[in-house]
Protein backbone atom coordinates (compact mmCIF):
# COMPACT_ATOMS: atom_id res chain seq x y z
CA UNK A 1 0.00 0.00 0.00
CA UNK A 2 1.31 3.96 -0.86
CA UNK A 3 0.57 6.91 1.18
CA UNK A 4 -2.50 7.55 -0.08
CA UNK A 5 -3.64 4.25 0.42
CA UNK A 6 -2.97 4.76 4.56
CA UNK A 7 -4.54 8.17 4.51
CA UNK A 8 -7.65 7.09 2.62
CA UNK A 9 -10.14 4.08 2.69
CA UNK A 10 -11.58 3.46 -0.36
CA UNK A 11 -12.47 -0.39 0.76
CA UNK A 12 -15.70 -1.76 -1.17
CA UNK A 13 -16.27 1.94 -3.37
CA UNK A 14 -17.27 1.42 -7.02
CA UNK A 15 -15.82 4.41 -8.92
CA UNK A 16 -15.85 5.29 -12.66
CA UNK A 17 -12.97 7.72 -13.77
CA UNK A 18 -13.13 9.10 -17.38
CA UNK A 19 -10.14 9.57 -19.82
CA UNK A 20 -7.89 7.06 -17.27
CA UNK A 21 -6.25 5.40 -19.93
CA UNK A 22 -3.41 7.55 -19.30
CA UNK A 23 -1.49 10.34 -17.28
CA UNK A 24 -3.42 11.87 -14.41
CA UNK A 25 -6.67 9.22 -14.73
CA UNK A 26 -4.28 6.31 -15.04
CA UNK A 27 -2.84 7.59 -11.54
CA UNK A 28 -5.88 7.79 -10.01
CA UNK A 29 -7.17 4.51 -11.33
CA UNK A 30 -4.27 3.08 -9.33
CA UNK A 31 -4.53 4.93 -6.47
CA UNK A 32 -8.00 4.18 -6.38
CA UNK A 33 -7.19 0.16 -6.44
CA UNK A 34 -4.14 0.21 -4.04
CA UNK A 35 -6.79 1.95 -1.36
CA UNK A 36 -9.02 -0.83 -1.86
CA UNK A 37 -11.60 0.64 -4.18
CA UNK A 38 -13.25 -1.29 -7.86
CA UNK A 39 -12.70 1.25 -10.79
CA UNK A 40 -14.11 1.59 -13.88
CA UNK A 41 -11.88 3.56 -16.62
CA UNK A 42 -13.30 4.31 -19.46
CA UNK A 43 -11.34 6.43 -22.58
CA UNK A 44 -10.68 6.49 -26.33
CA UNK A 45 -7.15 5.27 -26.22
CA UNK A 46 -9.01 1.90 -26.26
CA UNK A 47 -5.30 -0.42 -26.34
CA UNK A 48 -3.78 1.95 -23.63
CA UNK A 49 -7.11 1.65 -22.02
CA UNK A 50 -7.08 -2.40 -21.79
CA UNK A 51 -3.86 -2.62 -20.89
CA UNK A 52 -3.55 -0.54 -18.13
CA UNK A 53 -6.91 -2.26 -16.57
CA UNK A 54 -4.96 -5.67 -17.28
CA UNK A 55 -1.73 -4.34 -15.29
CA UNK A 56 -3.63 -3.45 -12.43
CA UNK A 57 -5.68 -6.43 -11.73
CA UNK A 58 -9.31 -7.89 -11.33
CA UNK A 59 -10.65 -4.84 -9.76
CA UNK A 60 -10.07 -2.73 -12.58
CA UNK A 61 -12.22 -3.03 -15.91
CA UNK A 62 -11.86 -0.60 -19.20
CA UNK A 63 -14.59 0.59 -21.26
CA UNK A 64 -14.98 2.56 -24.23
CA UNK A 65 -16.54 5.68 -23.95
CA UNK A 66 -16.18 9.19 -26.05
CA UNK A 67 -17.27 12.05 -24.64
CA UNK A 68 -18.76 14.48 -27.15
CA UNK A 69 -20.99 10.77 -28.13
CA UNK A 70 -23.84 11.98 -25.86
CA UNK A 71 -25.30 8.11 -26.23
CA UNK A 72 -22.07 6.63 -25.85
CA UNK A 73 -21.49 8.51 -22.24
CA UNK A 74 -24.73 6.83 -21.37
CA UNK A 75 -24.77 3.42 -22.05
CA UNK A 76 -21.21 3.42 -20.67
CA UNK A 77 -21.71 5.08 -17.73
CA UNK A 78 -24.78 2.39 -17.33
CA UNK A 79 -22.24 -0.61 -18.33
CA UNK A 80 -20.01 0.72 -15.56
CA UNK A 81 -22.41 0.46 -12.90
CA UNK A 82 -23.18 -2.83 -14.43
CA UNK A 83 -19.83 -4.33 -13.89
CA UNK A 84 -19.39 -2.54 -10.52
CA UNK A 85 -22.42 -3.48 -8.98
CA UNK A 86 -22.95 0.17 -8.52
CA UNK A 87 -21.10 3.35 -8.42
CA UNK A 88 -20.09 5.55 -5.71
CA UNK A 89 -17.86 7.82 -7.70
CA UNK A 90 -17.52 9.77 -10.41
CA UNK A 91 -14.28 11.42 -11.73
CA UNK A 92 -14.64 13.55 -14.28
CA UNK A 93 -11.07 13.33 -15.65
CA UNK A 94 -11.23 13.31 -19.73
CA UNK A 95 -10.23 16.19 -21.28
CA UNK A 96 -8.43 17.70 -24.01
CA UNK A 97 -5.98 20.89 -24.62
CA UNK A 98 -5.67 21.53 -28.32
CA UNK A 99 -5.46 25.43 -28.11
CA UNK A 100 -1.89 25.19 -26.08
CA UNK A 101 0.55 27.46 -27.39
CA UNK A 102 -1.91 29.28 -29.27
CA UNK A 103 -2.68 33.17 -29.29
CA UNK A 104 -7.04 33.53 -29.24
CA UNK A 105 -6.71 35.15 -32.39
CA UNK A 106 -5.80 31.95 -34.21
CA UNK A 107 -8.20 29.55 -32.55
CA UNK A 108 -10.63 28.18 -34.54
CA UNK A 109 -14.44 27.51 -34.15
CA UNK A 110 -13.74 24.10 -34.82
CA UNK A 111 -11.04 23.48 -31.70
CA UNK A 112 -12.73 26.07 -29.61
CA UNK A 113 -16.13 23.93 -29.92
CA UNK A 114 -14.12 20.44 -29.71
CA UNK A 115 -12.55 21.41 -26.62
CA UNK A 116 -15.67 22.59 -24.93
CA UNK A 117 -17.70 19.69 -26.14
CA UNK A 118 -15.39 17.52 -24.40
CA UNK A 119 -14.01 19.60 -21.17
CA UNK A 120 -17.77 20.37 -20.47
CA UNK A 121 -20.10 19.16 -22.22
CA UNK A 122 -18.67 15.43 -21.51
CA UNK A 123 -18.75 15.98 -17.47
CA UNK A 124 -22.14 17.65 -17.58
CA UNK A 125 -23.68 14.60 -19.77
CA UNK A 126 -21.68 11.88 -17.67
CA UNK A 127 -22.41 13.40 -14.43
CA UNK A 128 -26.66 13.21 -15.57
CA UNK A 129 -25.65 9.81 -16.93
CA UNK A 130 -24.46 8.93 -13.21
CA UNK A 131 -26.69 10.46 -11.23
CA UNK A 132 -29.27 7.86 -10.81
CA UNK A 133 -26.67 5.23 -9.45
CA UNK A 134 -24.91 8.04 -7.32
CA UNK A 135 -28.07 8.16 -5.83
CA UNK A 136 -28.45 4.86 -5.07
CA UNK A 137 -25.17 4.50 -3.33
CA UNK A 138 -26.33 6.57 -0.68
CA UNK A 139 -23.15 8.59 -0.03
CA UNK A 140 -22.63 9.74 -4.42
CA UNK A 141 -19.16 11.69 -4.77
CA UNK A 142 -18.66 13.52 -7.90
CA UNK A 143 -15.05 14.67 -8.82
CA UNK A 144 -14.06 17.37 -11.38
CA UNK A 145 -10.66 17.72 -12.65
CA UNK A 146 -10.17 21.42 -13.63
CA UNK A 147 -7.11 23.66 -14.17
CA UNK A 148 -5.61 26.30 -12.14
CA UNK A 149 -4.99 27.94 -15.34
CA UNK A 150 -8.25 29.17 -15.05
CA UNK A 151 -7.43 30.77 -11.45
CA UNK A 152 -4.38 32.70 -13.11
CA UNK A 153 -5.61 33.52 -16.42
CA UNK A 154 -3.06 31.55 -18.25
CA UNK A 155 -2.51 33.34 -21.85
CA UNK A 156 -1.99 31.27 -25.14
CA UNK A 157 -4.36 28.43 -23.31
CA UNK A 158 -8.39 30.12 -24.18
CA UNK A 159 -9.75 27.23 -25.55
CA UNK A 160 -9.09 25.01 -22.59
CA UNK A 161 -8.86 27.77 -20.00
CA UNK A 162 -12.31 28.73 -20.75
CA UNK A 163 -13.61 25.06 -20.44
CA UNK A 164 -11.95 24.65 -17.44
CA UNK A 165 -13.55 27.93 -15.69
CA UNK A 166 -16.37 26.60 -16.80
CA UNK A 167 -15.84 23.30 -14.96
CA UNK A 168 -15.71 25.10 -11.55
CA UNK A 169 -18.40 26.98 -11.84
CA UNK A 170 -20.56 23.48 -13.44
CA UNK A 171 -19.20 22.56 -9.93
CA UNK A 172 -21.17 24.51 -7.57
CA UNK A 173 -24.30 24.50 -9.56
CA UNK A 174 -24.33 20.36 -9.65
CA UNK A 175 -23.29 20.59 -5.97
CA UNK A 176 -26.65 22.28 -4.97
CA UNK A 177 -28.63 20.32 -7.59
CA UNK A 178 -27.58 17.10 -6.53
CA UNK A 179 -27.16 17.70 -2.54
CA UNK A 180 -30.86 16.75 -2.05
CA UNK A 181 -30.04 13.21 -3.49
CA UNK A 182 -26.65 12.98 -0.92
CA UNK A 183 -24.38 13.30 -3.67
CA UNK A 184 -21.35 15.84 -3.45
CA UNK A 185 -19.54 17.48 -6.11
CA UNK A 186 -16.21 19.28 -5.94
CA UNK A 187 -13.22 19.79 -8.05
CA UNK A 188 -9.64 19.95 -7.52
CA UNK A 189 -7.63 22.56 -9.65
CA UNK A 190 -4.32 20.97 -10.48
CA UNK A 191 -0.89 22.83 -11.13
CA UNK A 192 1.45 22.17 -14.36
CA UNK A 193 2.12 18.41 -13.37
CA UNK A 194 4.59 15.85 -15.52
CA UNK A 195 3.03 13.59 -17.33
CA UNK A 196 2.90 12.71 -21.18
CA UNK A 197 0.29 15.34 -22.39
CA UNK A 198 2.51 18.28 -20.68
CA UNK A 199 5.75 16.92 -22.43
CA UNK A 200 4.93 19.52 -25.11
CA UNK A 201 4.62 22.29 -23.09
CA UNK A 202 7.68 24.79 -23.48
CA UNK A 203 10.31 25.16 -20.64
CA UNK A 204 9.92 28.67 -20.24
CA UNK A 205 6.05 27.57 -18.93
CA UNK A 206 7.72 24.97 -16.85
CA UNK A 207 10.21 27.20 -15.26
CA UNK A 208 7.53 29.85 -14.52
CA UNK A 209 5.38 27.24 -12.41
CA UNK A 210 8.81 26.12 -10.48
CA UNK A 211 9.48 29.90 -9.48
CA UNK A 212 5.82 30.55 -8.48
CA UNK A 213 5.18 27.31 -6.42
CA UNK A 214 5.62 28.00 -2.61
CA UNK A 215 7.35 24.32 -2.59
CA UNK A 216 9.44 24.70 -5.31
CA UNK A 217 9.52 21.34 -7.30
CA UNK A 218 8.39 19.59 -10.20
CA UNK A 219 4.59 18.64 -9.47
CA UNK A 220 3.79 15.09 -10.27
CA UNK A 221 0.83 12.72 -10.83
CA UNK A 222 0.92 11.17 -7.45
CA UNK A 223 0.80 14.95 -5.47
CA UNK A 224 -2.53 14.72 -7.07
CA UNK A 225 -4.35 11.49 -6.01
CA UNK A 226 -4.77 11.88 -2.16
CA UNK A 227 -7.16 14.90 -2.89
CA UNK A 228 -8.95 13.16 -5.29
CA UNK A 229 -9.30 10.23 -3.18
CA UNK A 230 -10.38 12.22 0.35
CA UNK A 231 -13.31 13.62 -2.17
CA UNK A 232 -14.42 10.25 -3.25
CA UNK A 233 -14.55 8.71 0.18
CA UNK A 234 -17.17 8.74 2.97
CA UNK A 235 -14.69 10.96 4.94
CA UNK A 236 -15.72 14.10 2.70
CA UNK A 237 -19.50 14.14 3.38
CA UNK A 238 -20.25 17.60 4.12
CA UNK A 239 -17.47 18.94 1.33
CA UNK A 240 -19.78 19.89 -1.19
CA UNK A 241 -19.58 22.62 -4.13
CA UNK A 242 -15.71 23.35 -3.34
CA UNK A 243 -12.60 23.79 -5.67
CA UNK A 244 -9.55 22.12 -4.05
CA UNK A 245 -6.01 23.85 -5.93
CA UNK A 246 -3.40 21.22 -5.95
CA UNK A 247 -0.52 22.74 -7.20
CA UNK A 248 2.21 23.71 -4.59
CA UNK A 249 1.15 26.93 -3.87
CA UNK A 250 0.97 28.60 -7.56
CA UNK A 251 -2.10 29.67 -6.94
CA UNK A 252 -3.30 30.38 -3.55
CA UNK A 253 -7.54 30.24 -3.89
N1 LIG B 1 -1.24 17.45 -16.54
C1 LIG B 1 -1.47 18.69 -16.14
O1 LIG B 1 -0.55 19.52 -16.00
C2 LIG B 1 -2.87 19.13 -15.82
C3 LIG B 1 -3.02 20.36 -15.16
C4 LIG B 1 -4.31 20.78 -14.86
C5 LIG B 1 -5.38 19.99 -15.17
N2 LIG B 1 -5.20 18.82 -15.82
C6 LIG B 1 -6.38 18.03 -16.13
O2 LIG B 1 -6.19 16.70 -15.69
C7 LIG B 1 -6.95 15.82 -16.51
C8 LIG B 1 -6.05 14.73 -17.05
O3 LIG B 1 -5.09 15.33 -17.90
P1 LIG B 1 -3.68 14.66 -18.26
O4 LIG B 1 -2.67 15.69 -18.05
O5 LIG B 1 -3.55 13.35 -17.62
O6 LIG B 1 -3.83 14.53 -19.85
P2 LIG B 1 -4.11 13.26 -20.78
O7 LIG B 1 -4.27 13.78 -22.15
O8 LIG B 1 -3.07 12.24 -20.54
O9 LIG B 1 -5.47 12.69 -20.20
C9 LIG B 1 -6.72 12.97 -20.73
C10 LIG B 1 -7.38 11.67 -21.11
O10 LIG B 1 -8.67 11.99 -21.67
C11 LIG B 1 -8.82 11.19 -22.82
N3 LIG B 1 -9.73 11.81 -23.78
C12 LIG B 1 -9.50 12.82 -24.64
N4 LIG B 1 -10.56 13.05 -25.41
C13 LIG B 1 -11.51 12.16 -25.02
C14 LIG B 1 -12.83 11.88 -25.45
N5 LIG B 1 -13.39 12.56 -26.47
N6 LIG B 1 -13.51 10.91 -24.83
C15 LIG B 1 -12.94 10.19 -23.84
N7 LIG B 1 -11.69 10.40 -23.39
C16 LIG B 1 -10.99 11.37 -23.98
C17 LIG B 1 -7.43 11.05 -23.41
O11 LIG B 1 -7.35 9.97 -24.31
C18 LIG B 1 -6.58 10.91 -22.17
O12 LIG B 1 -6.43 9.55 -21.79
C19 LIG B 1 -7.59 16.69 -17.57
O13 LIG B 1 -8.88 17.07 -17.17
C20 LIG B 1 -6.69 17.89 -17.61
O14 LIG B 1 -7.33 19.03 -18.12
C21 LIG B 1 -3.97 18.36 -16.15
Amino acid sequence: MNATANVVAMSGRRVLVTGGARGLGAAFAQALVQAGARVVITDILHEQGQALALSLGSAVHYLPMDMVDPSAVRSSVDQAAQWLGGLDGLVNNAAITNSGGKDMQDIDLATWDQVMAVNVRGPWLATVAAHPHLKASGSGRVVNIASDTALWGAPRLMAYVASKGAVISMTRSMARELGPDGITVNAIAPGLTLVEATAYIPQHRHDLYMQGRALQRPQVPEDLTAAVLFLLSPASGFITGQLLPVNGGFVMH
